[in-house]
Formats: C-alpha cells, structure tokens, sequence
C-alpha cells in the first residue's frame, strides 16, 4: 500500500488536464478560456459566457443568436414533471428537490443516455441549461405555496427566470433591470470553477458512463454541503446572528476558539481576495441601491466584519479573505430570495460548468474510470468467529 500517495482532501493531486478555467490562488486571478472573470462579469452575459465554457470561444453574433434560440426552445418541463414537485413536502428544502427533480430528467430523455452521441451530449448540455431555471423557479414556487409560472421565451435568460420565480400569474411582471442584470452577474461569477468539490463529483461520476443528468444531480448534492456551495446561506445566517457591529469582536474571539468559522471567508486555493468577491461587493451595493435598502443593517455588519477579519492576525496569518460567497447572500436576500434558494441559484448557474467539464472529460482520448485508491489502515486477515463462540 505504500506505493499510493496520500493527499488527503486532494490538496496537490491534478485528477484532470482541463481547458476551461484557470486559477492562480495566490495572485486572486479566475480566467475562463483566458478571459477574466471581471471582464467576463462587467462585459458579457450570462448565456455567452455558457457558450464559451462549452465551446472554448466566444461566439460570433449569429453563433450567439443561435444558441439563444436553441436554449429557449427547451425551456419547458413535460407537464408530467409538474407532478414530481408535488410528492415533496411543502417544507422540503429546495436543494432536496433539486437533487431528486434533476436527476429525475434521465427519466424523461432516454436519447440522452447515450453519451457516446455527441449530438445527444450536445442536446442534453442545451436541455440542462435551460430546464435549470424552470425546476429552480418552481422548486421555489412550490415552496411558497404558489402556482408555477411558464417560462417567457423573449425574456432574457436572467429576467425569465426572476419572472417564474416573483411573478404571481395574471399580473404584469415588471422587474428593475438594475435586478436582472444583478442575477445574471451572479450568474456569471458562479458558472465554473475548476476542479472544486462537486464539479470533481460530476466528473467522477461521469467517469463511469452515467448519464449527465444523474451526474449533475450528484453534482447538486456535493455543493449543498455547508463548506462549499451551502455557505452562502450559512453565511448570512451569520451575520443575521451577529446582527449589530457591535457584536462583532465576540464573534470573532469565538471564531479564534474554534467555535465556528467565519462563513463566507477562505478557500481551499485562493490565498488572496477571491476575484469574485469583489465583483460580488459592487453587485451588492447596486441591488441594494435598486432595492432602496443602502442602509441594510446586515451589510453594514459584513462590511464591518470584513474589515476587522482583514486587520486581524488570525486571518491575515492563514490567509483567510472574502470569498465569493461573502456578500452573494446579501444581494439575494435584498432581490426577494429566501436563504434556501440560495444554494439554489448557485447549483443553477454552476450547471454550466458542471457540464461543459463533463463534455470535456467525456470527449478526452484520455478518460478512464476514476477509482483512487487508499491506505489501509484496518485489521490484518483473520478467521471468522461464529457468534456462538464470539466473546
Ligand atoms: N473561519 C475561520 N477559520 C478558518 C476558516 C474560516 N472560514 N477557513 C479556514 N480556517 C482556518 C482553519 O481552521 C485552519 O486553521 P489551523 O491551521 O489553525 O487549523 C486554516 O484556516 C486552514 O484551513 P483549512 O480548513 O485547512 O482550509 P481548507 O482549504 O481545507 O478549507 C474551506 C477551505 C473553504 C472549506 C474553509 O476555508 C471554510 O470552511 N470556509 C468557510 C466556508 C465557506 O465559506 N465556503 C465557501 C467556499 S467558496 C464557494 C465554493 O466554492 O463553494
């Protein structure tokens, strides 16, 4: 057994080659195919910034217009599906259907379980895409006990899906664009990220020739795990919890007696500000603006506890900064979202990723089953013991 390397947490082992996204933890820098996630976060849209995830290129505006179509057109849920929500219970968290409903969709194409098609990985990258949305918008309207609103296809990709989620049928839906283009930043800053916890359960997954849509649905249940995708809601529990800046120093003294973390701060591979979080900072502030609520009492204590985390010793010493989930709880509480669509919104706009790097595992030359190996640690052989004789 000594002849495996041990690397728990897989801290330097490379599980992949990969094209599509590259980190420098140290220096806070996340590109895209090259193109930084500032950049990408201030310039482009969401859609397009699926579209150069999964084909390594921004698209040209007739490549672009045709994706648009392509992803509008598969919007809908069969209205079989409408029924599966029903069978969860009206207080079910969100991610708990979105685990179940996503992977339910292997049930409704059986084209797509052939992965070895490329026109069929194709559709079923365009299907998931666009069906994120709809299952998200009703995981949500079921939750509140409202009926389901239909996608709009002339919509935006972004405002479509505000509209299914705050629209009450029969109203006109009119959302402040200052919102819309809020979400679909939020969008952005979360579509891909290497390698990470639940992108790495996609792939392993995949490894095994499942299906995409039963290895994105592991995907969803790896991130809502409270150090990865879950902490956005932890993180504004948080800071509901501390509530006022002057609880702050207490918070913090607990945080150093190891009685919890500071949720929201840290990351495995960024050793500096993480690059999202900074865009996410100036998302807040603008939602807020649009929302009338500059001076929400919860952003004044994330303001503040960044800044005492960022003078102190205990951070600075294990290089502990903002990370993307910090300040996204805040903008999508302000914009209407209960904490538990949360984690929601990010497996929605990490589906891109999630999927694009299976695309890129699956149609690897490379690619084998992904089966790691361990250090045994239990007992030597022995014999068996009846239980008549078993002390
Ligand atoms: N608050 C307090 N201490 C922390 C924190 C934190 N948020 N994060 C790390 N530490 C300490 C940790 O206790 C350890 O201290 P020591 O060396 O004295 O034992 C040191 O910093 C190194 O931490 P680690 O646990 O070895 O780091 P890791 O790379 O295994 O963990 C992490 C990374 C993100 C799981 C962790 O920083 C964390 O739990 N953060 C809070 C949860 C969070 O915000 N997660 C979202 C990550 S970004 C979005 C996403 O990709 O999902």
């Amino acid at each position: 057994s000594d002849a495996f390397t041990y690397d728990p947490g897989f801290t330097s082992t490379a599980s992949c080659e990969s094209k599509i996204t590259f980190i420098d933890g140290d220096q806070g820098v996340l590109l895209h195919r090259g193109y930084p996630i500032d950049q990408l976060a201030s310039q482009s849209s969401f859609l397009e910034t699926c579209y150069l995830l999964l084909h390594g290129e921004l698209p040209t505006a007739s490549e672009y217009e045709t994706f648009e179509t392509t992803i509008t057109r598969h919007t809908m849920l069969h209205a079989q599906f409408d029924r599966f929500f029903e069978g969860f219970r009206r207080d079910a968290h969100p991610m708990a259907i979105m685990t179940g409903a996503v992977g339910a969709l292997s049930a409704f194409y059986h084209d797509s379980l052939d992965i070895q098609d490329a026109t069929q990985r194709e559709i079923s990258a365009h299907r998931l895409i666009a069906k994120m949305p709809t299952i998200a918008a009703r995981a949500f309207k079921y939750s509140v006990g409202q009926p389901f609103v239909h996608p709009k296809n002339n919509l935006s990709y972004a405002e479509n899906f505000l509209r299914m989620c705050f629209a009450v049928p029969a109203e006109d839906y009119v959302v402040d664009p200052a919102l819309v283009r809020a979400m679909d930043r939020i969008f952005i800053l979360h579509a891909d990220h290497e390698q990470n916890a639940s992108t790495s359960t996609v792939r392993l997954a995949g490894s095994s020739g499942a299906n995409p849509f039963a290895c994105i649905a592991a995907g969803i249940a790896c991130l809502w795990g409270p150090s990865h995708g879950g902490a956005n809601e932890e993180a504004l529990n948080m800071l509901k919890e501390i509530g006022t800046p002057e609880r702050i120093p207490e918070f913090i003294a607990g945080v150093k007696d190891r009685k919890y973390k500071l949720m929201g701060f840290g990351h495995r591979v960024y050793k500096n500000y993480d690059p999202r979080a900074k865009v996410m900072q100036t998302s807040a502030y603008e939602v807020l603006a649009a929302t009338g609520r500059e001076n929400d009492p919860l952003f004044l204590v994330a303001k503040e506890l960044e800044a005492v985390a960022l003078k102190d010793e205990f951070f600075m010493e294990r290089k502990l900064f903002p990370n993307v989930d910090f300040y996204s709880g805040i903008t999508l509480s302000a914009m209407g979202f209960p904490t538990t669509m949360f984690t929601v919104l990010f497996a929605l706009a990490r589906t891109v990723g999630w999927i694009a790097q299976w695309k890129e595992m699956i149609e690897d030359p490379g690619q084998k089953i992904g089966r790691p190996r361990q250090l045994y640690t239990g007992s030597a052989a022995r014999d068996f013991v009846p239980v008549s004789q078993r002390g």
